[in-house]
């Protein structure tokens, strides 16, 4: 039976200010820039291959911070590059935010930036009906295939967008993460919403496979402190705990069972190590690299 609860993505402000708390109490961004400085780098040296112009989409973007990280590692690679950046994302806030981090930025004369107030499935709607053919050499979808009805779907048609030599990089939790253990035990109860949400690279690897479609994969450690979530009144920790639960005021509005039963699951050692009198989740993050489509 679907939940009763209300998804935290209906409420924008919340939802951004969650998933902001949620990069100050995680190692999320610093170990994509990690993945982006290591293994990424040896597959963007292969995108393009020489072209001079590259046509890049990047799908729930966020406020660019990871993107402008990509595209100065991109540029390493290629210095004489110019860039057509499609930016697909649906928050006018954080598209507001990526175009004021945009402005701060130097040396960004290269790119030029296209913002696509609209969701992957508007914005695939939008490239069909304007029958557009343009291919694209690197497309990026990190941390918002959850967020889609299809994942398998929306991954499937933006693999078909890409050229000769493209790639299309995937970044989702991992299949080993906390997250899947969430999930796995109390998913029912939470996901109240037809978006996917609880989506880990275990189930688009098993989409991929089913289809004999290859990709290439990497593990990015990390972890999230979630100590203040078991700190009874605390402001920060319920706003955490929405982040988790992807509920809307979890802590004012789940049955005290079931808030019982995630606080417990949260810390058993499926999911967190205790130390240092802190809980760190396991917020381990996949990232899948696939081919343009034979
Ligand atoms: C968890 S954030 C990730 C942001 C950024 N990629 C990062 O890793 O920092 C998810 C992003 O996906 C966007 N989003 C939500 N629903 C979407 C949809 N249907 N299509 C495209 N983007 C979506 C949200 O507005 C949000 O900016």
């Amino acid at each position: 039976m679907a939940s009763p609860l209300r998804s935290l993505v209906e409420d924008d402000e919340r939802y951004l200010k969650s998933f902001q708390l949620f990069l100050e109490r995680s190692s999320e961004h610093q170990c994509m820039q990690d993945f982006i400085h290591g293994k990424l780098a040896d597959e963007l040296a292969r995108v393009g291959d020489g072209k001079a112009k590259l046509n890049v989409i990047g799908v729930g973007s966020g406020a660019g911070e990871i993107d402008l990280e990509m595209f100065s590692q991109l540029r390493q690679k290629h210095p004489s590059l110019t860039v057509d950046n499609q930016v697909v994302e649906p928050s006018s806030q954080q598209l507001h935010n990526y175009k004021v981090l945009v402005s701060k930025t130097p040396d960004l004369d290269y790119i030029n930036f296209t913002w696509n107030k609209m969701t992957a499935s508007e914005f695939e709607q939008h490239w069909k009906e304007n029958k557009m053919s343009k291919k694209a050499d690197f497309i990026h979808m990190i941390q918002m295939l959850y967020y889609v009805k299809d994942p398998d779907a929306t991954v499937r048609f933006f693999q078909s967008l890409l050229g000769k030599n493209g790639k299309l990089l995937i970044i989702l939790v991992s299949g080993r993460s906390g997250w899947d253990k969430l999930w796995r035990t109390y998913r029912s109860q939470l996901s109240s919403s037809d978006i996917s949400q609880c989506v880990t690279t275990s189930d688009i690897k098993s989409g991929l496979e089913s289809k004999a479609v290859g990709y290439r994969s990497y593990q990015l450690p990390s972890q999230l402190d979630i100590s203040e979530c078991f700190v009874e009144g605390s402001e920060k920790g319920e706003l955490l705990l929405d982040f988790l639960t992807e509920v809307l005021d979890f802590s004012r509005t789940a049955p005290a069972e079931l808030k019982a039963g995630v606080l417990e699951m949260l810390r058993h050692p499926d999911c967190s190590v205790e130390t240092n009198g802190k809980v760190l989740f396991n917020n381990s993050l996949e990232a899948l690299v696939l081919d343009p489509l034979p």
